[in-house]
């Protein structure tokens, strides 16, 4: 087979047979296919898409480049959750331990943030001495003693994801719907999981600006996980503006803190009750959303899920007392008020431009080895549809540098005050 007839084929728009994408997979897996052809093909991808069965054939070679984890030995459903990634997007830090707390099982693959979305393992790594690499032992340990674990992957799971993802993010490549849904689903199936609830974002701040490409993703995600026989369901979101009030490494965590001591804020608590409900029921321990959402209101309340989350924290070797102190994370030398300039109410707050002042503060990546500073970031006084009058606080800058003119500058023109703000729904669909 030669690599040019396979480029050819798909940028004719043809569709690849199994035996083409194993050999693309493979073979630029093994270094046999040089960058400049599989650019190519992705770029025809990208142009073209793929079918249901190529998505599937992709994802399939994708997974059996490396590690499957096998948590079959370890008893009960286990239920994960994925996001798509965003801003201010902390849900699974919260999330896992609250399932956990109702004794169900939650073995948590994350990643790291690049560019202007945070990444869930960067976050909790604000907390002293947290540790996200963790064996295939340890890992099955943790599942077994405390419910949930938030770790990176344990071994090397889908190399050939981790090869053409990095070949998408310098090729302009990575919003193609079937190279996403493959990159996450060969994880995914990699790292075990029984069940999965995906949060797919849209808007702004999303890699799915348009709400028809989020149904599109979220609909190839559920499709390639039931095709192998894991119940999967996916929850269309909004990313419009950050979620929640804080972004930011040590910011996100005193935040997930917060909510899981009954004070977290109103959006954040609803979507991860949302989401924790679809999981419980997949687990099998409710009947109804309705009846999972009360138990897990309840152990928000009696302070079971909150005590899940330290010992989460002290099994991966984390300072619990984080848990009643925040401040022993990273703290911002600054704390800089950003002022309204008019009168009026915020019709807008760009998601992807707050991600990217933090990052500019230090809070994200701009490339893959830039070292974070844990400390900054933002915390949002006003959201959308908020009345505001001239001299009003919106929001607090916390840098560890004095000047942040240029954050300050990006932030007020990605804030739009007019007469009035369209209602923003948090939760767009649920697609099973
Ligand atoms: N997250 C992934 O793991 N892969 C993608 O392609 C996009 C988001």
């Amino acid at each position: 087979m030669r690599m040019v007839d396979v480029i050819d084929a798909k940028r004719n728009g043809g569709e690849l047979t199994a035996e083409q994408i194993k050999f693309f997979v493979d073979g630029y897996t093994a270094g046999d296919i040089p960058d400049y052809q599989a650019s190519a093909l992705l770029m025809a991808i990208w142009f073209n898409g793929m079918s249901d069965e190529e998505t599937r054939n992709l994802t399939m070679d994708m997974l059996h480049s490396g590690d499957r984890l096998d948590l079959s030995d370890i008893p009960g459903v286990k239920v994960d959750k994925h996001s798509t990634g965003g801003v201010g997007d902390k849900v699974s830090i919260p999330l896992a331990p609250l399932v956990a707390s109702l004794g169900i099982v939650v073995p948590m693959i994350s990643g790291r943030g690049l560019g202007h979305t945070g990444g869930t393992l960067d976050k909790l790594e604000a907390i002293p001495g947290y540790t996200v690499e963790i064996g295939e032992d340890a890992f099955k340990k943790q599942l077994r003693d405390v419910g949930c674990i938030i770790s990176g992957a344990t071994g090397n799971i889908a190399p050939a994801d981790k090869k053409i993802y990095a070949l998408r993010d310098v090729t302009d490549t990575v919003d193609s719907i079937p190279l996403i849904a493959g990159s996450i689903m060969s994880k995914k199936i990699a790292s075990g999981t029984d069940a999965l609830v995906m949060d797919v974002k849209t808007g702004s701040g999303a890699f799915m600006k348009r709400e028809e490409d989020a149904v599109a993703l979220a609909h190839a995600l559920v499709n390639i996980g039931k095709g192998v026989g894991m119940n999967a369901m996916a929850v269309i979101s909004d990313m419009n503006q950050p979620l929640g009030r804080a972004i930011g490494n040590a910011l996100e965590i005193e935040e997930s803190i917060a909510l899981l001591k009954g004070e977290g804020p109103d959006d954040l608590l609803d979507i991860v009750l949302t989401i924790g409900s679809q999981m419980t029921v997949m687990a099998g321990k409710a009947k109804s959303l309705e009846e999972a959402r009360g138990m897990l209101e309840e152990n928000i309340a009696n302070g079971k899920a909150l005590e899940r989350f330290r010992m989460m924290v002290e099994a991966q070797g984390g300072d619990g007392r984080v848990v009643d102190d925040p401040t022993i994370m990273p703290q911002a030398k600054y704390h800089i008020p950003v002022l309204a300039e008019a009168d009026g109410v915020i019709a807008s707050m760009k998601a992807d431009e707050m991600g990217i002042a933090s990052m500019m503060l230090g809070g994200g990546r701009a490339t893959k080895d830039d070292k974070l500073d844990y400390a900054v970031g933002l915390t949002l006084d006003r959201k959308v549809g908020d009345t505001v009058k001239a001299g009003d606080r919106l929001l607090t800058i916390h840098a560890n540098r004095e000047d942040v003119e240029d954050v300050k500058r990006l932030i007020l023109d990605n804030i739009v005050i007019g007469d009035h703000a369209d209602p923003i729904t948090l939760i767009h669909q649920v697609i099973v």
